[in-house]
């Protein structure tokens, strides 16, 4: 399939999605975010597919919605059009995705990389959600996210503000799982997301829609949902797998089923 604004790769069991608009500092305009949706979607159904990487380019992840084509909207317009609401199904994937950014997540880059399943961020990143000096919030979840993600006080700095975080206060506050080189930062991502898609695809997923809960319901129904699933695991060959050649001193090797 041929895209216009993000480029796609597969690296073995690893896929790879560039965003792709250099003259707009990767603004993510309707096309953007359309093109991304039907090529995670793609990852989704691949089996061959057990990770994805998600990156800008070395000066910016995304430094937002396209202002530009948000400029002239009216409220009838944004109500009608429900949008931003397609912005919803990326953060609904299935597999894994590592957010790597290096530059400007700023708005929509900062919420699009929230919607990741973590992020690895480059010594370069700059986080921030300035939508308060264009006159609007933050519309992809980022009141939402950041403040669960680093709480209260900082979300909300930022977002009434619009000050920007840099990779190591990201990382002290929670927003970001590491910071590395931003030479090495796709190439790290990369090596993360492989040892990931080497695990069993159908207990990754399991993994990542176990932890996602915990955003979403109490400690108590957390836990229920946790031992549920933990249970079903047994029903897979991967268990019996992976248990037997821990005590068979070998590596395992996962079937994904
Ligand atoms: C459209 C954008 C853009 C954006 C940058 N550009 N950000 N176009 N939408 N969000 C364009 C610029 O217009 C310019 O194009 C080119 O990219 C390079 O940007 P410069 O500003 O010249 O670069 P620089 O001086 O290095 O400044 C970088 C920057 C600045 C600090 C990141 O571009 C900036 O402040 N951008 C806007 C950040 C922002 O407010 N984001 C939130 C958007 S609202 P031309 O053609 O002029 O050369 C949002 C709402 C989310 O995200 C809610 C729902 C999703």
């Amino acid at each position: 399939m041929s895209y216009e604004t993000i480029i796609v790769e597969t690296h073995g069991r690893v896929g790879l999605v560039r965003l792709n608009r250099p003259q707009a500092l990767n603004a993510l305009n309707s096309t953007l975010i359309g093109e991304l949706d039907r090529a995670l979607d793609g990852f989704d159904k691949d089996a061959g597919i057990g990770c994805v990487v998600l990156t800008g380019s070395e000066k910016a992840f995304a430094a937002g919605a396209d202002i530009k084509e948000m400029q002239s909207l009216s409220f009838p317009d944004t109500y009608l059009d429900d949008f931003i609401t397609s912005w919803d199904r990326i953060g609904h994937k299935r597999k894994p995705i590592v957010a790597a950014v290096a530059g400007f997540a700023l708005g929509g880059g900062c919420e699009l990389a929230m919607m990741c399943d973590f992020i690895l961020a480059a010594d370069t990143a700059k986080f921030g959600q300035p939508e308060i000096k264009l006159g609007v919030m933050p519309g992809a979840g980022g009141t939402q996210r950041l403040t669960r993600f680093v709480g209260k006080a900082k979300a909300m700095e930022m977002c009434l503000t619009g000050r920007m975080m840099d990779a190591s206060e990201a990382e002290r506050a929670g927003l970001v799982s590491r910071v590395v080189p931003a030479a090495e930062l796709v190439d790290e991502a990369m090596k993360v997301a492989a040892q990931i898609a080497g695990m069993s695809l159908p207990i990754a997923m399991m993994t990542k829609e176990s932890v996602n809960r915990a955003y979403e319901t109490t400690l108590a129904e957390g836990i229920r949902f946790e031992r549920r699933v933990f249970h079903a695991m047994f029903a897979t060959r991967d268990q019996k797998e992976g248990m037997t050649a821990f005590v068979e001193k070998r590596k395992p090797d996962f079937s994904h089923g």
